[in-house]
């Protein structure tokens, strides 16, 4: 069984859906992009007119377009497989031009050799696979030599596209273009004429107005409307038409994800109120899917706010801002009202399990929800734990690891700054002189004691015995990565201690073992009532989605196995040893360069 169908068996993620299938010109497109975690196959095709393929990016040295070398046996199969259960569904190649100041892309734009190159390559690409459409995504020119060179590009492009049709005898690629909310840039405005005669039409990216790695309140980071600002898609959406863009040009963006937000004060807690920063991941970024089990776990009540039609959660002192089923429905009620195009998903994989908002923006009846839920119910406690629980860990970190367009760049200052550095005095009293009674294991990286700081805080100190020969500073940096991974089923580094010689990592203690003390004892194992095993599978899970989905940590399916997975005062399992490992293997470690995201 492979990992992808045993994800889908723990989780019932293949449930069967109807589907409608009156498409009169409206568009219904969505984005799978080829580092997540949804199998092509069960992409739900038939929810949708137009399926995009994220993404192809531009080569900086030959300037033609190229696939990641992980991504191409899923581009290669692609089109034929979405077509097997919906032979109507149109596929796009999407292309990443680039993030912020797209150099890769300016680059190429800014000589004729190099413009060829990329537009004979595209197109080549596209027939050679089977799309029938490329669409440019992530470009946004901040200069006038760069404007410049974007409109002569786009000119050419579909030039050679118009006359690669009449050569070939084929139908003529679709040619569109993902672009930013408004047409105003930062300091330009995009050349909506040259736009309206080359493309088909655009999809505007509505979302990300908020991060909580720039902004210092909470904010709706799809508003659909805003008194207060411009930054939102009603707005958006009016600069485009009033600068010249018709309405039937626009698709809408919706956004399958969510940003978490720290609050400063847990009963300040609407759009706009005080922020420390991020929450629960690197970058704050959550997918919808994430979202759901997020609060499955730790509750908190959806709230929907229709001034922006947004919708919220507030958990402890986490605010999680993000889309759910009304806001879908209004939104894509919006575009029908203004005659907009259709919509575009981004991105299909993380829509929750049974699709809930693919089914919302296309206008699906959610029937039978409730026996679902039951069945789940159901269902779940009789998995059986041991067997499942650890060839589905393995397998699921042998995959690639999943990103989303909606991680930015690390924000330094809101996380990792909490690392303490003790002092090799510190620990040695804090263990008893590393005493043989405070051992409380011994992992593959070296002993493991228990420890108490003289505030009583109890600490678990991890004596590295092998990582020597590493620099110090080398040490520190992967040190402070570790760090930033912070999620609740994740155990969480405090600090490190580099003194004579030594190496230790210190890390929160977690009074109740580890799983494997339960699982392979009979007696222990009664401790555990399915409940507590299905919240623990649940927590294991979120766990390692996070890890998957935000680190870098390729190599953690090699040491994750029960022992690995600590048991805190309330059973809460977090896993542990993710980030180590990397500081031992570092050789083997993966390129991920190229990627547009976690880097
Ligand atoms: C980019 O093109 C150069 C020159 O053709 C080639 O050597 C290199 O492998 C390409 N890089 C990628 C990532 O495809
Ligand atoms: C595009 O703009 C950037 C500045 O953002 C500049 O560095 C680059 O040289 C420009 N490229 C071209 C081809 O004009
Ligand atoms: C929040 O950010 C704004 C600018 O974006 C700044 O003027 C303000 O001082 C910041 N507030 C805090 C508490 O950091
Ligand atoms: C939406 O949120 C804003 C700001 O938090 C608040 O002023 C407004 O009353 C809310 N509207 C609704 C309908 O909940």
């Amino acid at each position: 069984m492979s990992s992808k169908s045993i994800l889908s068996f723990l989780f019932l993620l293949v449930l069967p859906f109807s589907s409608s299938s009156d498409t009169t010109g409206w568009i219904k497109s969505g984005f799978w992009y080829a580092g997540s975690d949804l199998a092509v196959p069960e992409i739900p095709s038939t929810m949708f007119t137009h399926l995009h393929f994220a993404f192809a990016y531009i080569n900086a040295s030959s300037f033609e377009l190229y696939i990641s070398y992980s991504d191409e046996p899923y581009i290669s199969t692609f089109s034929e497989t979405v077509k097997k259960t919906n032979p109507s569904v149109i596929t796009l190649l999407s292309i990443l031009g680039g993030k912020d100041k797209s150099p890769d892309f300016f680059a190429m734009t800014s000589q004729f050799s190099r413009r060829k190159s990329f537009i004979t390559t595209s197109i080549r690409t596209a027939r050679q696979y089977g799309f029938q459409g490329l669409e440019l995504n992530g470009v946004n020119p901040n200069t006038a030599a760069n404007m410049t060179n974007m409109r002569t590009f786009i000119e050419e492009w579909r030039t050679a596209i118009n006359s690669e049709s009449k050569s070939s005898g084929t139908k003529r690629l679709i040619l569109i273009m993902g672009a930013h909310y408004s047409p105003m840039l930062e300091s330009m405005i995009y050349p909506v004429e040259t736009i309206l005669r080359n493309f088909d039409w655009i999809h505007v990216k509505a979302y990300d107005y908020y991060l909580p790695t720039d902004d210092n309140t909470t904010g709706a980071h799809t508003a659909l409307y805003d008194p207060a600002s411009t930054r939102n898609t009603d707005y958006g959406i009016k600069e485009w038409i009033k600068n010249g863009l018709p309405a039937n040009k626009i698709v809408l963006g919706l956004a399958y994800h969510g940003y978490a937000w720290t609050l400063v004060n847990p009963n300040h807690n609407t759009v706009g109120s005080p922020s420390r920063g991020l929450a629960i991941t690197r970058d704050g970024s959550m997918s919808y899917r994430y979202i759901k089990r997020y609060m499955k776990s730790y509750g908190g009540i959806p709230v929907y706010n229709s001034t922006y039609v947004v919708n919220y959660v507030t958990i402890g002192s986490f605010w999680i801002g993000y889309d759910d089923v009304e806001a879908i429905r209004t939104k894509v009620s919006y575009a029908n009202g203004k005659g907009l195009r259709g919509f575009a998903a981004f991105q299909i994989p993380s829509d929750d399990v049974d699709w809930e908002l693919s089914k919302a923006a296309s206008g699906e009846e959610e029937d039978h929800r409730g026996s679902k839920r039951r069945l789940l119910a159901i269902l779940l406690p009789t998995i059986t734990i041991t067997v499942l629980l650890i060839s589905t860990i393995v397998c699921i970190l042998k995959k690639k690891t999943m990103r989303s367009e909606g991680i930015e760049v690390l924000n330094e200052r809101a996380i990792g700054s909490n690392l303490i550095v003790f002092s090799f005095d510190q620990i040695k009293e804090a263990t008893d002189n590393f005493s043989i009674k405070n051992k409380i294991g011994e992992g593959g990286f070296g002993p493991v004691y228990k420890g108490r700081l003289s505030d009583g805080e109890e600490i678990a100190v991890k004596r590295l015995s092998e990582c020597s020969k590493q620099g110090v500073e080398e040490f520190r940096n992967e040190v402070t990565l570790a760090s930033k991974l912070q999620h609740v089923n994740v155990l969480q580094l405090q600090g490190f201690c580099i003194e004579r010689e030594e190496k230790m990592l210190i890390y929160e203690y977690m009074p109740n073992k580890s799983l494997d003390f339960y699982l392979y004892d009979p007696v222990k194992s009664l401790k555990l009532d399915w409940e507590s095993r299905v919240r623990i599978i649940e927590g294991i899970t979120q766990g390692l989605l996070y890890l998957q989905e935000y680190s870098t940590f390729t190599v953690i399916h090699r040491d994750l196995k029960a022992s690995n997975i600590l048991l805190d005062d309330e059973m809460k399992p977090k896993i542990s040893d993710f980030g180590i490992a990397r500081l031992f293997q570092k050789d083997e470690k993966e390129a991920n360069t190229g990627k547009i995201v976690g880097t």
